[in-house]
Protein backbone atom coordinates (compact mmCIF):
# COMPACT_ATOMS: atom_id res chain seq x y z
CA UNK A 1 0.00 0.00 0.00
CA UNK A 2 1.02 3.30 -1.17
CA UNK A 3 -0.14 6.20 1.48
CA UNK A 4 0.58 10.08 0.97
CA UNK A 5 1.13 12.85 3.20
CA UNK A 6 3.61 14.93 4.74
CA UNK A 7 6.76 13.82 6.19
CA UNK A 8 7.13 10.86 3.71
CA UNK A 9 10.33 10.06 2.62
CA UNK A 10 11.66 11.67 -0.79
CA UNK A 11 12.34 7.86 -1.78
CA UNK A 12 8.72 6.61 -0.92
CA UNK A 13 7.41 10.06 -2.30
CA UNK A 14 9.23 8.85 -5.43
CA UNK A 15 7.55 5.15 -6.02
CA UNK A 16 4.11 6.81 -5.30
CA UNK A 17 4.84 9.25 -8.30
CA UNK A 18 5.92 6.37 -10.68
CA UNK A 19 2.82 4.70 -9.48
CA UNK A 20 0.35 6.32 -10.05
CA UNK A 21 1.87 7.56 -13.35
CA UNK A 22 1.14 4.09 -14.73
CA UNK A 23 -2.02 3.35 -12.76
CA UNK A 24 -4.03 6.64 -14.16
CA UNK A 25 -2.48 5.95 -17.88
CA UNK A 26 -3.69 2.55 -17.92
CA UNK A 27 -7.15 3.73 -16.49
CA UNK A 28 -7.32 6.71 -18.74
CA UNK A 29 -6.10 4.03 -21.49
CA UNK A 30 -8.84 1.40 -20.54
CA UNK A 31 -6.12 -0.96 -19.90
CA UNK A 32 -7.49 -3.86 -17.57
CA UNK A 33 -3.65 -3.88 -15.69
CA UNK A 34 -0.83 -1.08 -16.35
CA UNK A 35 1.54 -4.05 -16.57
CA UNK A 36 0.25 -4.18 -20.68
CA UNK A 37 3.24 -1.34 -20.61
CA UNK A 38 6.06 -3.35 -19.63
CA UNK A 39 4.93 -5.99 -22.70
CA UNK A 40 4.21 -2.92 -25.23
CA UNK A 41 8.44 -1.64 -23.79
CA UNK A 42 9.69 -5.31 -24.85
CA UNK A 43 7.53 -5.77 -27.65
CA UNK A 44 8.80 -2.15 -29.06
CA UNK A 45 12.10 -2.91 -28.75
CA UNK A 46 12.20 -6.42 -29.91
CA UNK A 47 9.11 -7.05 -32.40
CA UNK A 48 8.24 -10.22 -30.31
CA UNK A 49 4.19 -10.12 -31.94
CA UNK A 50 3.24 -9.48 -35.43
CA UNK A 51 0.07 -9.47 -37.46
CA UNK A 52 -0.82 -12.99 -38.44
CA UNK A 53 0.42 -14.48 -35.23
CA UNK A 54 -0.91 -17.14 -32.84
CA UNK A 55 0.04 -15.86 -29.27
CA UNK A 56 -0.34 -17.66 -25.65
CA UNK A 57 -0.65 -15.87 -22.73
CA UNK A 58 0.39 -17.65 -19.53
CA UNK A 59 -1.24 -15.83 -16.35
CA UNK A 60 -3.43 -13.96 -19.10
CA UNK A 61 -5.73 -12.56 -15.98
CA UNK A 62 -7.72 -9.28 -16.23
CA UNK A 63 -5.87 -9.37 -19.56
CA UNK A 64 -3.98 -6.02 -20.36
CA UNK A 65 -1.39 -8.22 -22.31
CA UNK A 66 -4.70 -10.62 -24.12
CA UNK A 67 -5.96 -7.21 -25.65
CA UNK A 68 -2.83 -6.05 -26.53
CA UNK A 69 -1.77 -8.91 -28.45
CA UNK A 70 -5.14 -9.08 -30.11
CA UNK A 71 -4.54 -5.66 -31.60
CA UNK A 72 -1.30 -6.87 -32.93
CA UNK A 73 -1.76 -9.72 -34.22
CA UNK A 74 -5.20 -8.66 -36.17
CA UNK A 75 -8.20 -10.51 -37.36
CA UNK A 76 -5.68 -13.26 -39.23
CA UNK A 77 -4.06 -14.18 -35.72
CA UNK A 78 -5.33 -15.52 -32.49
CA UNK A 79 -4.72 -14.99 -28.60
CA UNK A 80 -5.87 -17.99 -26.08
CA UNK A 81 -5.61 -17.03 -22.55
CA UNK A 82 -4.29 -19.40 -19.52
CA UNK A 83 -5.16 -18.40 -15.51
CA UNK A 84 -6.56 -19.69 -12.64
CA UNK A 85 -9.46 -16.60 -13.40
CA UNK A 86 -10.99 -15.45 -16.20
CA UNK A 87 -10.93 -11.82 -17.15
CA UNK A 88 -13.99 -9.92 -17.66
CA UNK A 89 -15.55 -8.23 -20.59
CA UNK A 90 -12.69 -10.12 -22.77
CA UNK A 91 -15.06 -11.61 -25.48
CA UNK A 92 -13.25 -11.58 -29.03
CA UNK A 93 -13.84 -14.14 -31.83
CA UNK A 94 -10.44 -14.37 -31.88
CA UNK A 95 -9.65 -15.18 -28.11
CA UNK A 96 -10.03 -18.52 -26.34
CA UNK A 97 -9.49 -18.46 -22.42
CA UNK A 98 -8.57 -22.07 -20.81
CA UNK A 99 -9.15 -21.95 -16.93
CA UNK A 100 -6.44 -23.90 -14.90
CA UNK A 101 -3.64 -24.20 -12.64
CA UNK A 102 -0.41 -24.37 -15.17
CA UNK A 103 1.53 -26.45 -12.58
CA UNK A 104 -1.55 -29.27 -13.02
CA UNK A 105 -1.68 -28.99 -16.81
CA UNK A 106 0.07 -31.60 -18.82
CA UNK A 107 1.59 -29.73 -21.83
CA UNK A 108 1.33 -32.23 -24.35
CA UNK A 109 -2.32 -31.52 -23.13
CA UNK A 110 -2.36 -27.98 -23.70
CA UNK A 111 -0.26 -28.37 -27.28
CA UNK A 112 -3.14 -30.33 -28.37
CA UNK A 113 -5.96 -27.93 -27.38
CA UNK A 114 -3.89 -24.61 -28.71
CA UNK A 115 -1.69 -25.89 -31.40
CA UNK A 116 1.41 -24.63 -32.46
CA UNK A 117 2.11 -20.97 -31.32
CA UNK A 118 4.49 -18.18 -32.76
CA UNK A 119 4.64 -16.53 -29.69
CA UNK A 120 4.28 -17.34 -25.80
CA UNK A 121 4.28 -14.67 -23.23
CA UNK A 122 3.70 -15.44 -19.65
CA UNK A 123 3.39 -12.85 -16.61
CA UNK A 124 2.71 -15.66 -14.45
CA UNK A 125 3.15 -14.64 -10.83
CA UNK A 126 2.40 -16.38 -7.63
CA UNK A 127 0.53 -14.66 -4.98
CA UNK A 128 3.38 -12.92 -3.16
CA UNK A 129 3.97 -13.78 0.64
CA UNK A 130 6.63 -11.44 1.18
CA UNK A 131 9.02 -14.04 2.19
CA UNK A 132 11.86 -13.81 -0.23
CA UNK A 133 13.12 -17.44 -0.78
CA UNK A 134 9.41 -18.60 -0.85
CA UNK A 135 8.41 -16.20 -3.41
CA UNK A 136 11.39 -16.74 -5.45
CA UNK A 137 10.43 -20.39 -5.52
CA UNK A 138 7.63 -20.20 -6.55
CA UNK A 139 8.09 -17.94 -9.20
CA UNK A 140 11.20 -19.91 -10.31
CA UNK A 141 8.71 -23.19 -10.80
CA UNK A 142 6.17 -21.10 -12.98
CA UNK A 143 8.83 -19.46 -14.82
CA UNK A 144 10.07 -23.23 -15.31
CA UNK A 145 6.98 -24.51 -16.07
CA UNK A 146 6.08 -21.97 -18.72
CA UNK A 147 9.41 -22.65 -20.25
CA UNK A 148 8.51 -26.60 -20.90
CA UNK A 149 5.15 -25.41 -21.95
CA UNK A 150 6.86 -22.88 -24.50
CA UNK A 151 8.64 -25.81 -26.13
CA UNK A 152 5.90 -28.02 -26.48
CA UNK A 153 3.85 -25.74 -28.44
CA UNK A 154 6.42 -23.04 -30.12
CA UNK A 155 7.34 -23.11 -34.02
CA UNK A 156 11.02 -23.29 -34.87
CA UNK A 157 11.76 -19.62 -34.50
CA UNK A 158 9.38 -18.15 -32.16
CA UNK A 159 9.66 -15.86 -29.63
CA UNK A 160 8.84 -16.69 -25.44
CA UNK A 161 8.78 -14.09 -22.94
CA UNK A 162 8.81 -14.98 -19.43
CA UNK A 163 8.63 -13.39 -15.81
CA UNK A 164 10.56 -14.50 -12.88
CA UNK A 165 12.14 -12.78 -10.20
CA UNK A 166 15.68 -12.70 -10.09
CA UNK A 167 17.78 -14.48 -7.94
CA UNK A 168 20.34 -17.59 -8.80
CA UNK A 169 17.17 -19.94 -10.14
CA UNK A 170 16.95 -17.19 -12.63
CA UNK A 171 20.37 -17.43 -13.66
CA UNK A 172 20.20 -21.14 -14.49
CA UNK A 173 16.85 -20.78 -16.30
CA UNK A 174 18.74 -17.88 -18.69
CA UNK A 175 21.44 -20.18 -19.30
CA UNK A 176 19.05 -22.69 -20.17
CA UNK A 177 17.37 -20.22 -22.47
CA UNK A 178 20.41 -19.35 -24.08
CA UNK A 179 20.79 -23.20 -25.62
CA UNK A 180 17.57 -23.31 -26.84
CA UNK A 181 17.16 -19.76 -28.47
CA UNK A 182 19.05 -18.00 -30.83
CA UNK A 183 19.14 -14.80 -28.47
CA UNK A 184 18.90 -14.60 -24.83
CA UNK A 185 17.89 -11.12 -23.30
CA UNK A 186 16.64 -10.00 -19.55
CA UNK A 187 14.72 -6.81 -19.75
CA UNK A 188 13.36 -5.19 -16.84
CA UNK A 189 11.07 -2.35 -18.19
CA UNK A 190 10.09 1.39 -16.80
CA UNK A 191 7.06 0.35 -15.46
CA UNK A 192 8.22 -2.53 -12.99
CA UNK A 193 7.70 -1.55 -9.52
CA UNK A 194 11.01 -0.37 -8.12
CA UNK A 195 10.90 -2.48 -5.36
CA UNK A 196 9.72 -5.46 -7.47
CA UNK A 197 12.80 -7.63 -8.11
CA UNK A 198 10.68 -8.87 -11.18
CA UNK A 199 12.44 -9.36 -14.59
CA UNK A 200 11.49 -10.53 -18.06
CA UNK A 201 13.88 -13.50 -19.75
CA UNK A 202 13.28 -13.04 -23.74
CA UNK A 203 14.17 -16.16 -25.87
CA UNK A 204 14.40 -15.05 -29.19
CA UNK A 205 13.93 -17.40 -31.99
CA UNK A 206 13.62 -21.03 -30.88
CA UNK A 207 16.02 -23.27 -32.39
CA UNK A 208 15.42 -26.53 -33.28
C1 LIG B 1 0.66 -10.33 -12.89
S1 LIG B 1 -0.79 -11.23 -13.21
C2 LIG B 1 -0.90 -11.19 -14.96
C3 LIG B 1 -1.34 -9.86 -15.53
C4 LIG B 1 -1.63 -9.94 -17.01
N1 LIG B 1 -0.40 -10.13 -17.78
C5 LIG B 1 -2.27 -8.67 -17.51
O1 LIG B 1 -1.56 -7.83 -18.04
O2 LIG B 1 -3.48 -8.52 -17.37
C6 LIG B 1 -0.30 -12.87 -12.86
C7 LIG B 1 -1.36 -13.90 -13.10
O3 LIG B 1 -0.80 -15.21 -12.93
C8 LIG B 1 -1.85 -16.06 -12.53
N2 LIG B 1 -1.33 -17.31 -11.97
C9 LIG B 1 -0.50 -17.45 -10.90
N3 LIG B 1 -0.25 -18.76 -10.67
C10 LIG B 1 -0.93 -19.45 -11.62
C11 LIG B 1 -1.06 -20.84 -11.92
N4 LIG B 1 -0.43 -21.75 -11.17
N5 LIG B 1 -1.82 -21.20 -12.97
C12 LIG B 1 -2.46 -20.27 -13.72
N6 LIG B 1 -2.37 -18.94 -13.49
C13 LIG B 1 -1.62 -18.53 -12.45
C14 LIG B 1 -2.62 -15.23 -11.51
O4 LIG B 1 -3.94 -15.72 -11.37
C15 LIG B 1 -2.55 -13.82 -12.13
O5 LIG B 1 -3.72 -13.52 -12.82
Amino acid sequence: MFHHGPGQPGAVKEVNRWHDHYARRARNEKWPARSVYKLEEIDKKYRIIRAGDHVLDLGCYPGSWSRYSLAKVGSRGSVVGIDLKEPRDLSHPNFRFIRGDVLNLDEAWIAEQVGQRDVVISDLAPATTGIRVTDASRSTALAQKALDIALEVLKKGGHFVCKIFENEDAKQLRNEFSHLFEQTRTVRPAAVRKTSREVYILGLHLLE
